[in-house]
């Protein structure tokens, strides 16, 4: 039996499915990239937005297709099962498999004993598939979910409902698995949690793991995703220092930079702690690269409170942001109680403001660079051009390299000699200049 799995949504998403993969796997399937081979076609959604949300369910629509043959069996997986629940069923009877986040494990049944429909979206208090090695997908990155779950409800956001209540893997697993990625040489790990920093079992705190797996031989680079500010320590900041392999690198949502604004989304920090907390960060790591996620068209963002988001931009001089307009998520705090009532228009306007000026200042971020010599890992060759390689710096910039110059899973040690739009371009110095 083959089996094809499609994955949506966030780095905790692309985790788990590596987990999915694991107990399929164990149960003899093989992995197909093609749907058409396939006995069972998984899609792991994410409803984070309402595009999200709908990318996932038009993917299994065109799926139906492939039923034409009955043995033919279709799953949705993860965020989206998480917040539709038994509606999914009603309104597409096609599907065979419904399972929320933490109903994996009973894949395993499901295969054995050949029963459809099966609909288990139940969320968990304790599972963290903590003994299921992941089939990695990724030769470069292991992914390691060190807590799942989330206990913020920020008001327009889904998570805590399709993820549930916060809960942390044990110590002494994480420094386990992290010293068997170091074994089978993946040079990265990224630390997952939807609210990473809040990590907490028994008496260690997040920067007891980061400090743990910093000290784990072999790994060369650490990162984290993503952290929120408020449970942001001076502690991070001691163990980031202190050890050169965790990135220098903090991906530090925003959302918004309106005091206001930020209240009505429960973000539990003032324009001004946010601020601080920037200050702070380069204070004790001036050499860090920030970047972060934004939403304009909150209810209630008038043009000064959107000016206030500007204004953060500009003072914080983001390397990189992910940008979104607000996406009423039914079920959550600010679905039920605020009125999306800032035009499409608005919303539009001030998102294609923010990305241009992103745009901008992550350019000019980059021209400071040309010239520097910087640490690349070579991670492949580049989608649009074979003659061209492409590798990242560990601030999570890309750079670009002529083919021959490297192999893949190298660390190189390359001159940035320009930028193409928000990548840079670089070459290996020639001997001369060492
Ligand atoms: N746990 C992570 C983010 C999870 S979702 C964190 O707290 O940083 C990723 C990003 O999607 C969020 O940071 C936010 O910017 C955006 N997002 C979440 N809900 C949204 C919504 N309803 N509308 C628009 N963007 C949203
Ligand atoms: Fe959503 Fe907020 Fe939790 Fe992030 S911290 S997952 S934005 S509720
Ligand atoms: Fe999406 Fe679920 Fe991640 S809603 S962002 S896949 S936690």
């Amino acid at each position: 039996m083959k089996y094809y799995l499609e994955t949506y949504g966030c780095q905790m998403n692309e985790a788990d499915s590596e987990v999915v993969a694991s107990i399929l796997e164990n149960s003899g399937l093989i992995r197909t990239e093609d749907p058409k081979e396939a006995d069972i076609i998984l899609v792991n959604s994410c409803a984070v937005r309402e595009n999200a949300e709908k990318r996932a369910l038009a993917r299994l629509s065109q799926y139906k297709g492939y039923k034409k043959d009955p043995e033919v069996m279709l799953g949705l997986l993860g965020c989206v099962p998480a917040r539709k629940q038994d509606q999914l069923l009603e309104k597409y009877p096609f599907i065979d498999i419904i399972m929320g986040p933490d109903s994996y494990r009973e894949l395993k049944k499901v295969l054995s004993e050949n029963q459809y429909p099966i609909s288990n979206t139940e969320l968990s208090n304790q599972e963290l598939y903590d003994n299921i090695e992941p089939k990695r997908q990724e030769g470069l990155n292991a992914w390691i979910s060190i807590m799942r779950g989330c206990n913020q409800f920020c008001s327009y956001c889904i998570v805590p409902f399709t993820r549930g209540r916060e809960r942390s893997r044990p110590f002494e697993s994480i420094i386990n698995e992290a010293r068997e990625i170091a074994y089978q040489s993946i040079p990265q790990i990224t630390l997952l949690g939807q609210n990473v920093n809040a990590y907490k079992y028994k008496d260690y705190r997040f920067p007891d793991v980061l400090e743990g797996v910093a000290q784990v031989d072999e790994i060369r680079r650490i990162r984290f995703m993503s952290p929120h500010p408020k449970d942001f320590t001076d502690r991070m900041l001691e163990v980031m220092k202190k050890y050169d392999n965790i990135c220098n690198h903090i991906h530090l949502p925003l959302q918004s930079g309106s005091s206001k604004i930020l209240s009505a989304m429960n973000r539990t920090y003032t324009k001004e702690d946010y601020l601080e907390l920037v200050n702070k960060i380069k204070s004790i790591l001036p050499d860090i690269a920030l970047t972060t996620d934004i939403i304009v068209g909150f209810p209630g963002e008038t043009d000064e409170d959107f000016k206030d988001t500007l204004d953060v931009m500009d003072q914080v001089g983001f390397d990189n942001a992910f940008m979104f307009q607000y996406s009423p998520r039914p079920g959550t705090s600010a679905a039920k109680h605020l009125e999306d009532n800032i035009p499409y228009d608005t919303k539009n306007a001030r998102l294609q403001k923010i990305i241009k000026k992103q745009h901008t200042a992550t350019q000019k971020k980059n021209q400071e660079l040309v010239g520097e010599r910087i640490e690349v890992l070579i991670e492949g060759t580049s989608k649009k051009r074979e003659d061209e390689l492409v590798g990242r710096t560990e601030s999570d910039k890309l750079v670009i390299l002529k083919a021959g110059q490297g192999n893949i899973g190298e660390f190189m040690d390359v001159k940035i000699i320009g930028t193409a739009g928000v990548s840079l371009f670089g070459e290996i110095p020639a001997k001369s200049e060492d």
